[in-house]
């Protein structure tokens, strides 16, 4: 796994990347033609994908909002940031009290360089190129230092990244929340989702699929159960580990479980 000095600055515009076709999902600009390439594609055996997408970003929206408002913590630590759009984390959590610090991590350049620009847009959020499974280079970052307070409650968010890395019994998913809660105070919030399918092919095929695109930067569509052991000895807030855009919606009459083949799914765990 490369160190912060070892990842690549270098952007390739003919292999997707994660970033970039969740961006173009979005509706974004920041994505090249084979990101869009790579898309469609995908949306032949997935093509409830934009939607699912949209609903990630919404839930992502309303989850800061909630930390914000009910558990009034003004630290975010924001691992596999993505590119930047609208209402950002710090865009959100600053409506609610400008005083909140937000620290964005991505492993990709092109959220380097994009996000640099525009969520790096004042001394109270930063932007960090590394890799999210490197805990102990995140935390040790002199802009970490400088935001976050550990002793104080802290929002850890891993919204819809852990399908970008392997299982590891070192750095997967379960290795690294374990690794990051050490740091939390009793009060903090982990925010986690990822994309899960209950179908054995869905699985088989968009794993495959996103490795090869990729070239090997991916994880896997893992499965609901997979994303409880991620919650264990957390508190799992209201309304539980769920597709996501189902948690605490903003109204109850818009539509909501529109994606059927795969689709987000986890929720909020508060550490006591
Ligand atoms: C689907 S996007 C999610 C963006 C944002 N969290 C959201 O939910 O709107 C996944 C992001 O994780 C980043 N990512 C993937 N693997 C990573 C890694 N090992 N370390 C840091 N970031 C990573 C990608 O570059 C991409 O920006």
């Amino acid at each position: 796994m490369p160190t912060e000095n070892q990842l690549s600055t270098k952007i390739d515009e003919n292999v997707p990347t994660a970033a970039r076709m969740y961006d173009h999902y979005l509706g974004g600009k920041d994505n090249y033609a084979a990101d869009r390439a790579a898309c469609e594609e995908l949306d032949k055996v997935v093509p409830s994908t934009r939607r699912l997408a949209l609903n990630n970003r919404r839930f992502l929206q309303r989850a800061v909002r909630v930390i914000a408002e009910e558990y009034g913590i003004r630290q975010f630590l924001d691992h596999g940031s993505g590119l930047p759009t609208q209402d950002n984390v710090h865009q959100v959590a600053q409506r609610v009290s400008s005083d909140t610090r937000v620290v964005y991590v991505d492993n990709d350049p092109m959220v380097l360089v994009h996000g640099r620009a525009l969520l790096q847009q004042d001394e109270r959020t930063a932007v960090i190129h590394a890799d999210m499974r490197r805990t102990d280079e995140i935390l040790a970052h002199p802009d970490t230092k400088r935001l976050i307070d550990f002793s104080e409650p802290v929002a850890v968010l891993f919204n819809s990244v852990f399908h970008c890395i392997p299982d590891s019994d070192t750095d997967g998913p379960l290795a690294v929340v374990e690794r990051v809660r050490s740091h939390l105070a009793p009060g903090s919030i982990m925010l986690m989702c990822q994309l899960v399918s209950e179908d054995p092919e869905v699985r088989e095929f968009v794993t495959n699929f996103m490795d090869q695109a990729t070239q090997g930067h991916w994880g896997r569509v893992r499965e609901q159960k997979d994303v409880y052991e991620w919650f264990d000895g957390l508190e799992i807030l209201e309304p539980g580990l769920v597709e996501v855009s189902t948690w605490r919606p903003d109204t109850e009459v818009a539509p909501r479980q529109l994606t059927h083949e795969w689709v987000e799914f986890g929720g909020l765990g508060l550490l006591r």
